[in-house]
């Protein structure tokens, strides 16, 4: 176990370089199951969960190599069960099911177990999967399912998840003919899978729509491809900006896919300007002041940065009102942030936020890892020593973050534990 300690209060100032997209590279490398032949991935970020999808992948029969953000996978005889010690560990391996039925017409997926910002269940992607043809039963903890081969057809979800999206957008590729998906994910993460698949030979109309349509095809071909920059990252180091009165270049920052954040950000007094060689952020000349959110599906201010924010709120003039609509219990940076007197106030699925003066140092717990971000960014801002706690949670989303912020004069170092 690591803690990273932080003397805060210094403003930031600098170049930071934004890393490849997790929650885009997780179903990418996944969908290297449905491929007849190797393929090539660029850009993708050194994170544990990557490194726990690589090693799924080299169980399920497809052999990987990572060096310097570049990932190899020879897709081989595949086997059909992710195992319950690796699934525990990233629920985000659930999107196995898709392209192993659609592969093998057999899976066996430990079920992904909740995890602390909700029970986070799969139902919406089985029963979008039986309507394909599919069955299966739930024993000892594990998915069982089969089919005699995925045929296409009509989904409606209930709920635009980007998980169900993604296993049911990579399932249709090689059903036989028709797939529409409505009600789905419109997230870039979504919309980068669906161009990873097509430049495989997969024939997919409507991503970052509401409606896709997918024509299954007999098989997609390996090719080369580059993971887009992480939006939420870019948006954490934004933020961070905003709380410690600095100045930052944001370099392959994906700026179009973040319009809810920028609103918001410029909402709270901050300046973002969107330059040739980057998007340079800084608080405006007014300070930071308090604004109203509410977590949607894109194109909707997005719940992976709903704790960042939160952070920035607490130095803000005025109050805010921070809704979570997606999941039940996302708040649990909220009484670590109270620890370095931050005004927060909860109720049901909203957070009150009052403006201090200041955050003072202390030592924190993370729990999840946008919770440990959003205690990164007050501990930069807060006067004194904070000690972020169980910064596993963080290594899972953000590439090297105490390196990147030590780039730009924070003083903040990774330190074991029991230092
Ligand atoms: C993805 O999770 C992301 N993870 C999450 O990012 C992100 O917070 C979330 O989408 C929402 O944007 C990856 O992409 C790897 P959902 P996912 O299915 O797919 C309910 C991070 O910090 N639901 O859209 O699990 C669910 O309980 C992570 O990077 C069902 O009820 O999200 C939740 O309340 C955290 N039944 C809501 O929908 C289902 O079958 C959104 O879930 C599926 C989901």
């Amino acid at each position: 176990m690591e803690n990273l300690v932080i003397e805060g209060g210094l403003p930031l100032r600098g170049e930071i370089s934004v890393s490849g997209s997790k929650n885009a590279a997780l179903p990418i490398l996944m969908a290297s199951i449905l491929l007849n032949g190797p393929a090539v991935f660029t850009n993708v970020p050194d994170l544990r969960d990557i490194h726990t999808t690589l090693r799924l992948l080299e169980i399920l029969g497809c052999p990987c190599s990572f060096r310097n953000g570049r990932v190899e996978v020879s897709p081989g005889p595949l086997q059909s069960e992710a195992p319950y010690d690796l699934v525990k560990t990233m629920r985000a391996s659930v999107l196995c099911l898709g392209p192993l039925l659609a592969r093998l017409g057999v899976a066996r997926v430990a079920m992904p177990g909740g995890c602390a910002i909700g029970a986070r269940p799969v139902n919406l992607h089985l029963s979008a999967l039986e309507r394909m043809g599919a069955e299966f039963e739930l024993e000892e903890g594990y998915i069982h399912g089969k089919c005699a081969g995925l045929r296409g057809a009509h989904i409606q979800f209930d709920f635009p998840t980007v998980g169900g999206t993604e296993n049911l957008l990579m399932a249709a590729c090689l059903a036989e003919g028709e797939t529409v998906l409505e009600n789905v994910a419109r997230e870039p993460e979504v919309v980068d899978l669906a161009r990873f698949l097509i430049r495989c030979g997969a024939e997919i109309e409507g991503h970052g729509s509401s409606v896709i349509r997918v024509r299954g095809v007999r098989a997609l071909n390996g090719c080369e491809y580059a993971i887009m920059p992480d939006r939420i990252e870019a948006g954490t180091f934004l933020a961070a900006a905003g709380i410690t009165g600095g100045e930052l270049l944001l370099r392959n920052c994906p700026y179009d896919d973040m319009d809810a954040v920028l609103i918001k950000l410029r909402e709270a007094g901050m300046d973002i300007i969107q330059r040739a060689d980057g998007v340079l952020a800084r608080p405006g000349s007014g300070g930071l002041r308090g604004v109203d959110v509410s977590t949607r599906p894109h194109p909707g201010f997005p719940t992976d940065m709903q704790a960042q924010l939160m952070a920035l709120l607490c130095l803000a003039d005025g109050s805010s009102m921070i809704d979570e609509t997606i999941f039940e219990n996302r708040f649990m940076h909220v009484q670590e942030l109270v620890r370095m007197g931050a005004d927060i106030r909860l109720s049901g699925s909203a957070a009150m936020v009052r403006g201090v003066e200041h955050l003072a140092g202390a030592p924190v717990m993370a729990s999840d890892l946008r919770a440990s971000a959003s205690l990164v960014l007050a501990g930069l801002a807060a006067r004194g020593k904070t000690v972020v706690q169980r910064i596993y949670h963080l290594d899972r989303g953000y590439e090297r973050m105490e390196v990147k912020l030590q780039a730009v004069g924070a003083r903040i170092r990774r330190v074991p534990a029991d230092a």
